[in-house]
């Protein structure tokens, strides 16, 4: 069965790279059928289900939808394809369409697929049975059967000024959540994260199921990050106060570390030189990772990366502008 995944368009890799991480954490086998800004589209046997319980854990897709056809976006093909392409399922419907197009009328699109799916059935706007999506673009007309929707609005309820403890340096939820989902971490697995903070990535990764674990230098941290936790019930974690240096003390054999180091501006690094704290920063990250487990590292320099690459193997980077003088980068590496 085929699958679209209609992409937020926040960012031109990570939608794609945090569906590729999540399909692996959940063990799912699949082939790309096709890959670009707009929709990652996948072929796998998987049940609904677990797409369902994919779409539950993702941050930057829309929409799921099992796929019936995709071709130019024009009535003449829309209505060639749709003719062949029943829908087996019983019930009331609606017809939707997002147009990202800027020269196409999705109009005349919908009336074409209502005058095809509708027949015979009951049109309804609130409860549909059946939800057909369309998602046009300049090139295609990606058609098919809604299975999800990621609910987005909990990422906005949660951001950092939404909870008891506050501080700017944290990472918008959406942001951090990613940076789970690439780590491919799976429920009830431990995800460390030793430059903790206010709890941002500890947040999404208990959220998801995740063990979690956080250290921070500063007691401060430690502190407010307990009562983040705390507010989002949040149970099965452990922090502690400690320097990257000294982790190993406290933690082992850990199945993904996710982070965001410190970057020397809004975020101390005591007065440390930034290279040598990285340095001392991988080298402790990789004692204290399982073997062949993932860290997922924020940056805001991407000539520090050669620093991890001395520990681990660059599965891949993602850089984006996080304001007109920051650009920041999430590398992936494996042990
Ligand atoms: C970018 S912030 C992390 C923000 C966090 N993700 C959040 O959601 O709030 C980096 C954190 O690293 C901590 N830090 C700085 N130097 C450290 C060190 N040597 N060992 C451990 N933590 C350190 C800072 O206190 C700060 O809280």
């Amino acid at each position: 069965m085929k699958f679209i995944f209609e992409l937020s368009k926040e960012h031109k890799t990570l939608p794609a790279a945090e569906i590729l991480a999540c399909l692996r954490a959940e063990k799912i086998n699949y082939k790309v059928i096709e890959s670009n800004e707009d929709v990652l589209v996948v072929d796998t046997d998987v049940k609904e289900s677990n797409i369902k319980k994919l779409a539950s854990r993702l941050s930057l897709t829309f929409y799921i939808d099992e796929m019936l056809f995709s071709c130019p976006p024009s009535t003449i093909e829309i209505k060639k394809y749709a003719i062949e392409n029943h829908i087996k399922k019983n019930g009331s419907i609606a017809i939707r369409c997002k147009n990202r197009s800027n020269t196409i009328d999705s109009r005349p699109i919908v009336q074409t697929l209502a005058d095809i799916y509708s027949k015979e059935r009951r049109v309804t706007l609130e409860n549909p049975d059946i939800e057909v999506r369309g998602l046009i673009t300049n090139s295609t007309a990606y058609i098919g059967l809604k299975v999800s929707e990621v609910n987005r609005s909990y990422f906005e309820n949660r951001k950092a000024q939404h909870r008891p403890f506050f501080s700017p340096i944290s990472l918008h939820p959406k942001l951090a959540r990613v940076m789970v989902n690439l780590s491919a971490i799976k429920k009830g697995e431990t995800l460390l994260d030793p430059f903790c903070g206010t709890g941002g990535i500890l947040i999404e990764a208990g959220l998801i199921g995740a063990r979690v674990i956080g250290s921070d230098i500063e007691d401060k941290m430690v502190e407010g990050c307990k009562k983040n936790l705390d507010f989002y019930d949040i149970t099965d974690y452990e922090l502690f106060c400690s320097d990257i240096g000294d982790i190993a003390k406290h933690a082992a054999e850990i199945d993904a570390v996710v982070t965001d180091f410190p970057y020397g501006k809004a975020t101390t690094t005591k007065g440390e030189d930034i290279r040598k704290l990285y340095e001392r920063a991988f080298e402790n990250i990789s004692c204290v990772l399982k073997e062949n487990g993932r860290a997922v590292i924020g940056l805001s320099n991407k000539d520090m990366l050669p620093l991890g690459e001395k520990y681990f193997s660059l599965v891949e980077k993602h850089g984006f502008r996080a304001h007109r003088s920051l650009t920041r980068y999430f590398a992936v590496f494996q042990k």
